[in-house]
């Protein structure tokens, strides 16, 4: 899929679908809090949300007093619809409307999270951008949480085909410059009470 045809996909469902009307909404985003509470655990860590649409995550780090917070995604009213909810926390957001495929990291992460964005893209090509920026973005010691659809996960998600894994196959993928140190199933409750299987991989740069 090109980055303009995933653009307008994505655009389209935050414009014209509510909260309640997506699958991957979740009112408190864990495991991811608890998690990056673990893995980053000074308020001063930076932390780039991957895909992060909507999510309410950014709102829960805010309010842990975590200072420096990024999120990026495809869709600007994603964007807006997570900064609207900050209210004047957002301005001390860094708000990145990109293909994280052909976006050009300007700085270094103490942590990598994302959550149902690395699994669309199911060409290698694709794959091989994410792995390069996810390299170059994550500093020495920092750590990536990766959560994908898990292998008993659904094969789609908002119509798209996913990639499914395991915590060993995600690891493979990203290949030895991070190293995986933790994983956790998660069986996440859509908003119409359907269960989704998730994998959460824990992985520290080298
Ligand atoms: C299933 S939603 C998950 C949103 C959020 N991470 C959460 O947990 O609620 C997938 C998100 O990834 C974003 N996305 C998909 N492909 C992307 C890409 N290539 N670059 C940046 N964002 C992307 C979409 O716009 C969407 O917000």
């Amino acid at each position: 899929m090109s980055t303009p045809d995933r653009q307008s996909h994505w655009q389209n469902v935050y414009l014209s679908k509510g909260e309640q009307e997506v699958s991957w909404t979740q009112p408190d985003p864990e495991p991811s809090l608890g998690l990056i509470a673990k893995y980053a655990p000074s308020l001063t860590a930076s932390i780039i949300d991957i895909g992060g649409g909507a999510s309410r995550l950014v709102e829960a780090l805010a309010g842990c007093g975590y200072r420096s917070l990024t999120v990026l995604d495809l869709s600007e009213a994603a964007l807006q619809a997570a900064g609207q909810r900050l209210g004047a926390q957002a301005a001390r957001v860094q708000w990145i409307a990109a293909d994280v495929t052909k976006w050009q990291p300007s700085q270094a992460f103490d942590l990598w999270h994302d959550r149902a964005a690395f699994h669309f893209l199911v060409d290698a090509t694709d794959r091989a951008a994410y792995l390069d920026r996810l390299k170059r973005s994550v500093k020495a010691g920092g750590h990536a949480i990766i959560a994908t659809f898990a292998l008993d996960g659904p094969e789609k998600c908002s119509g798209l085909p996913v990639q499914r894994y395991d915590p060993a196959e995600l690891s493979q993928t990203i290949g030895d410059s991070f190293e995986l140190i933790a994983d956790q199933p998660h069986r996440h409750v859509t908003p119409w009470g359907a269960v989704q299987s998730f994998q959460f991989s824990v992985l520290r740069r080298r």
